[in-house]
């Protein structure tokens, strides 16, 4: 299989079975044992499925030589990062950087409400905090990447002149003193062939069919000017849909499913008293590619009961809403 250029090769057979998996793997970790040799390699974890299949196969090559560092930047959903430490750092003894940059992230975005501000507030300061653990560490000579082929796909038609919607988040862009060379082992792979492989590797199943999580986090979702207590009434809003997804069983059925609060307040009624509130918008939708995605039609009885636990459950939400706009109008996040 040609493997080196940016460019999958005809003969390169789709990965659909825990067999090809393996194969793929066993090449990949030869390949990344020879261009590695006994240097230390550096990785952006994330939790996301690219960074933790990379992480996976990383580590079978080349165990501890991989630092993988996992940047909390306090838009991570509920237990994210928690479940980032348990299975990377405590099941498969990665080596592993724990840093939690919250305050850093929320300091510079209090007050910041447009959202193309915002998401660069989040991409330069990413690349900052990475690169001060990356000083940190001695010898690194490699970055790892969880570079996969749409991305490959996507930079082409970019550098074609075609403009793109949002400015996405990766940590492309590091400073002239952190030019690694790149290992990239699944950058010819598409998404679904990085599941397969993800899971011969023996990464959870929820890990590796997770739904996708825009790099800004909740940042994007909490909509304008970011506050802590909105961010956490978000996070355990968020947290409750996906459990009610999880029970109904949806969450196998959606592509992607989430809420968002906007800065806006209503008046309401709690304890026979007033109770202003945010709303808390449910989103899901279904979708093959993003770039178009039609709305998932939930039961009311499942919408009634999502919005009794949030109502009840969440301080300082009190109304529920259900956006039922396709892409297009709607991207599929609202900021
Ligand atoms: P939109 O909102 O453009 O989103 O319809 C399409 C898909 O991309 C995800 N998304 C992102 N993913 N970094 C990412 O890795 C980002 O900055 C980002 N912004 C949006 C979004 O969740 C949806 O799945």
């Amino acid at each position: 299989m040609e493997m080196e250029k940016n460019v999958r090769p005809e003969s390169f057979e789709r990965i659909t079975t825990f067999e090809q998996a393996n194969a793929f793997i066993e090449e990949e970790v030869a390949k990344v044992r020879a261009q590695v040799g006994d240097k230390k390699v550096l990785l952006a974890l994330s939790g996301g499925v690219d960074s933790s299949v990379v992480a996976a196969l990383l580590i079978k090559a080349i165990g501890k030589q991989l630092v993988c560092v996992h940047v909390n930047h306090g838009l991570m959903r509920k237990n994210e990062s928690e479940n980032v430490i348990e299975i990377f750092g405590k099941e498969l003894d990665a080596n592993l950087v724990y840093v939690d940059a919250t305050d850093r992230f929320l300091d510079l975005l209090a007050g910041v409400s447009d959202p193309e501000s915002k998401r660069k507030i989040i991409g330069k300061e990413f690349i900052e905090v990475f690169a001060d653990e990356a000083r940190k560490q001695e010898g690194i000579s490699f970055l790892a990447q969880g570079t996969i082929y749409p991305d490959i796909l996507e930079s082409i038609k970019q550098a074609e002149g075609k403009k793109a919607v949002k400015s996405h988040h990766n940590v492309g862009g590091l400073p002239e003193d952190l030019q690694f060379d790149l290992v990239e082992p699944i950058k010819l792979l598409y998404k679904d062939e990085v599941r397969v492989v993800g899971e011969a590797l023996g990464l959870p199943h929820a890990m590796v069919y997770r739904q996708p999580f825009p790099g800004p986090g909740l940042g994007v979702r909490c909509l304008g000017a970011i506050t802590r207590d909105r961010l956490h009434a978000l996070r355990e809003a968020d947290a409750i849909l996906r459990e009610e997804f999880d029970h109904c069983g949806l969450a196998g059925k959606v592509w992607q499913y989430f809420v968002i609060i906007p800065d806006i307040k209503s008046v309401g009624v709690k304890d026979d008293g007033r109770y202003e509130g945010w709303p808390a918008i449910i989103r899901a939708v279904n979708t093959k590619d993003a770039m178009t995605a039609s709305i998932e039609e939930i039961p009311y009885e499942i919408l009634h009961k999502i919005t009794a636990r949030i109502t009840s459950e969440v301080e300082g939400i009190n109304r529920v809403l259900y956006d039922l706009t396709p892409k297009p109008t709607g991207t599929i996040e609202w900021e």
